[in-house]
Parts: C-alpha cells; sequence; structure tokens
C-alpha cells in the first residue's frame, strides 16, 4: 500500500515537473543530445539548493560582489520562469573574505550544514582550490565561474577530480595568449619583464606558462621578479631594478589591487611600458586606483563589454537596469552564465542526485552563455573564446582581440612572423584600432591564416 502511494506520488511530482509550463528543458542548449531528462525516472527531482562561495570582502572585494549580482540575477530570472523541477531554487552565499582558509570553511559549512546540491564559486583560484579539496570529498559538484589556474579541475598525479568544474577557460590558453599578444599585437614587443604575485596560484601558473611559451612565441624575458600580494605594497625597489633594461612590457600576472600599486610606482620612477595582465586586473578598482597611469595597458579576459553581439548587450542592458548604470565587469557576466549553464544541467539530469548532475556537466555542449558558448572538454574545463581589452581613457575598456579555443595564439594572423595588420582578428572577423574600437559579433569564424604547430605544453599544473 505504502508503496503504490510513494510510486503513485513519484507520479505526481514528475508530471507536476513535467507539465510546468514556464519550465523549458533544455533552454538555450543546442546539443543534439536528446530530448533531456527521462520523465519515467524515480530519481529525486527537487528542490534545488545552490551554495555560492565568493570574494565579497577583503583584498579582491570586487570579484565577489561583481559575481553575487550575477548569480542573483540568474537565480531571480530562472525562478520567475518557474525555478526547477518544479519548485524555486533556494540559494546560500557564503563570503570568504578573499582567504583561502575561509573558502574552505565556508565549503564546509555549505556541504554539512547546509546540506547544499552543488556549490557555484570561487572566482579566485586560491580560493576555489581550497573548497575543491572538501567538495570532492563530499561528493557535492563544485563549478567555478571564473577560476582558471590549471589544476583545479585535477588530482596530484594529473586525474581529473569528478566533482569539481568551471564554465571559464584556463590559464594555459590564457599565458599563452598573453605572450603570444605581446609580440603580435599592438606592441610588437620583443622584450618583457615578467612581474607576478608569488603567493597567488593563479598568478604562477600565469607566470610558468609564459615562461614556458616566451620563446616559441618570440618573446625574451628580459628579466623576472615576484612579490607578496597579501603583504608588499610598495614595490619601488624591486621595479627600480628594471629600469635600465630594454624592455617593451611589463607583464604582471596578479590581481586589481597590485596592478593599479604597481602601475603607480612605475610611472613615479620613469617606466613608461605598458602593462600587460591578465583578467585579474578586471575591476572597476583598477582605474579607480591607478587612473591615467593605466592607460593604455592591456589586459586579457572573458568579454567585451563593446562586443555587438546581441547576447552581450541584452546582458549588459539588464543588469544595468538593476544595480544602476555601471558597465558590469566580466565576474558578472561569467557569474550569470554559471548559474544558467548548471541549471541546464540539472534539466538535462533530471534529477539533484550529483552524479547525474556531473554526468550532465561533462555533456554540456555549444551552452549558449551571455558571454559565448560553453562546451565543457574531458578536464572539466570550458572551451570558450577570450579577449584582450586595452584601458581606455576613463577606464573604459576596449576590445584589440579575440582568441579562440584550440587556436592559441600562433594561429595569430599566421604566426610570430607576422603582427597583426590593424583591421583584423585572428578569428578572421574585422577589427578597429584600440581607441574606440568594437569586436566582431561573434569569434566564431575560422581563422584568418592556418594555425601554426600548437604551443609547447602547458606547464603540469605545479603547487
Ligand atoms: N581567473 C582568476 C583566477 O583564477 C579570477 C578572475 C576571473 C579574476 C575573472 C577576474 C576575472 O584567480
Amino acid at each position: 500500500m505504502q508503496r503504490v502511494f510513494v510510486a503513485a506520488l513519484a507520479m505526481l511530482l514528475v508530471a507536476l515537473a513535467g507539465c510546468n509550463p514556464k519550465e523549458k528543458t533544455g533552454e538555450g542548449q543546442e546539443t543534439g543530445l536528446g530530448p533531456g531528462p527521462d520523465k519515467t525516472s524515480t530519481a529525486a527531482t527537487g528542490p534545488v539548493k545552490l551554495g555560492f562561495c565568493f570574494e565579497e570582502t577583503g583584498d579582491a572585494a570586487t570579484f565577489g560582489t561583481s559575481s553575487r549580482k550575477g548569480c542573483e540575477m540568474a537565480l531571480d530570472e530562472l525562478n520567475a520562469a518557474g525555478g526547477l523541477f518544479g519548485a524555486p531554487i533556494t540559494s546560500q552565499f557564503e563570503d570568504n573574505a578573499s582567504k583561502s582558509d575561509q573558502a574552505a570553511t565556508a565549503a564546509s559549512k555549505l556541504a554539512n550544514q547546509d546540506k547544499v546540491n552543488a556549490v557555484i564559486g570561487c572566482v579566485a583560484s586560491s580560493n576555489s582550490i581550497a573548497m575543491a579539496k572538501i567538495l570532492e570529498d563530499a561528493h557535492i559538484p563544485q563549478i567555478s565561474p571564473a577560476s582558471t589556474r590549471v589544476d583545479l579541475t585535477l588530482n596530484e598525479d594529473g586525474s581529473v577530480k569528478k566533482y569539481i568544474y568551471r564554465t571559464c577557460f584556463t590559464d594555459d590558453f590564457q599565458g599563452t595568449a598573453m605572450a603570444n599578444f605581446a609580440v603580435n599585437g599592438p606592441l610588437h614587443a620583443k622584450n618583457a619583464v615578467l612581474f607576478y604575485a608569488a603567493d597567488n596560484d593563479y598568478a604562477k601558473g600565469i607566470y610558468e606558462t609564459i615562461k614556458n611559451t616566451a620563446a616559441s612565441e618570440g618573446l625574451t624575458i628580459v628579466a623576472e621578479d615576484s612579490f607578496l600580494s597579501s603583504s608588499e605594497t610598495d614595490f619601488r625597489t624591486k621595479l627600480s631594478k628594471f629600469k635600465s633594461l630594454n624592455f617593451d612590457v611589463l607583464i604582471v600576472p596578479g590581481y586589481y589591487k597590485e596592478a593599479a600599486l604597481i602601475a603607480n610606482q612605475a610611472r613615479e620612477l620613469g617606466l613608461k611600458q605598458p602593462l600587460l595582465g591578465g583578467d585579474g586586473f578586471d575591476s572597476p578598482d583598477l582605474w579607480k586606483n591607478a587612473g591615467k597611469n593605466i592607460e593604455g595597458s592591456f589586459f586579457t579576459n572573458h568579454y567585451a563589454a563593446d562586443d555587438p553581439d546581441p547576447a552581450v548587450q541584452d546582458f549588459i542592458k539588464k543588469y544595468k537596469e538593476r544595480y544602476g548604470g555601471n558597465v558590469p565587469d566580466a565576474m558578472a557576466i561569467l557569474a550569470y552564465d554559471c548559474v544558467n549553464c548548471v541549471v541546464d544541467a540539472y534539466k538535462r539530469a533530471g534529477s539533484i542526485d550529483p552524479d547525474a548532475l556531473v554526468k550532465a556537466l561533462s555533456e554540456t555542449k555549444d551552452f549558449k552563455g551571455a558571454a559565448g558558448s560553453i562546451t565543457i572538454n574531458d578536464k572539466h574545463n570550458a572551451m570558450k573564446k577570450l579577449v584582450v581589452m586595452q584601458v581606455g581613457d576613463g577606464g573604459a575598456l576596449h576590445w584589440v582581440y579575440t582568441y579562440n579555443p584550440g587556436q592559441p595564439t600562433t594561429g595569430m594572423a599566421g604566426g610570430a612572423a607576422a603582427p597583426p595588420a590593424e583591421g583584423t582578428t585572428p578569428s578572421g572577423g574585422t577589427a578597429t584600432p584600440p581607441a574606440g574600437g568594437t569586436p566582431p559579433a561573434s569569434g566564431e569564424t575560422p581563422p584568418a591564416a592556418p594555425p601554426a604547430p600548437p604551443p609547447a605544453a602547458p606547464p603540469a599544473g605545479g603547487n
């Protein structure tokens, strides 16, 4: 009797979930993977509670505040459209205060106390890695929207962690693109100085990639040094050592806080070379703290706000309407896309079961995010395009270049020998000069020139 009742209840729940007119299974997904969840399955289907952990305070606070805004916007939209499995998605946000020990504490709390079904976060790779250690053991899927360090998803032996994913590109791609851009972009650099944050896993990974790829990209590293971003604020002694050197670009793997200080102090010492950074430069505080000292510098990033792609522009419009006039930074759009991508995977999984979710995440193909299409590879990383941005007057960021996944670097305009002519991109789109330029609507077109051999293998992942 009881069995009959349970079966009837399960059928009713499945029917309700299936009948929800607002819930479109696989929305935005063009996977060709079939019709989605098996509606006859009796696997648990709801309600879903998502945990979130970001840098909402501390040294990298703009990463977390932007991420949370992107997540809350996505959650509200999803819930307004019927939620997931016929119930609203609930959420629990934790602030890691930009510290990895607090990220670990938050992961334990989300797993053991809040009993969330999956965790979205963090932004900083060091913090995501600290959470991953706990969540992998707890069998709770973790999806980082923005952490790019290669070994986040890997065990020490190089095998892939079962429950850890990300919906962004990785630093082997980013670091190689930086080295390639230094040489082939408008800087036409031959010699570079590398100055990186040695207490930041992300910065170390980019530093190692650039070290390993510079020579094959045609870039000579004439000097390098490191600093501790958690304790150093005066970089003058180290920077002054670079003064007598002949170099074209100061490459700074690190976050916006130190980038602003380094730009200010470099200019004060008379160093005129532009800075080149990675996505960690992306913060409204970069311009706020460095102003004109950072103007003209470049960094690689996940999206260009001046991309005319309607998906990008729709997101920006909605975001501005909701939060006021500011142009969203990359974290906001990455977090928004991550929540939508995870919910899409849940819908395809048809279950809150963690193993079903990670299977669906692994099968993610061409998920249409606002910042571009997401396909998850066998290392649980997203294959996504990368853009290079230049800091313009007033802190406005201008798109300069796009690198497509699988076409890193030497594919760029036919390789190191040919600096990209202004007006072309490696993706075959058209570009306008950096200042005031707008990117092509899509970076999806094939490379203009046949890609040269792939870059040197990325660093083993290291520490
Ligand atoms: N990629 C950086 C990291 O892994 C975090 C980041 C992402 C910062 C996007 C800014 C924008 O640490």
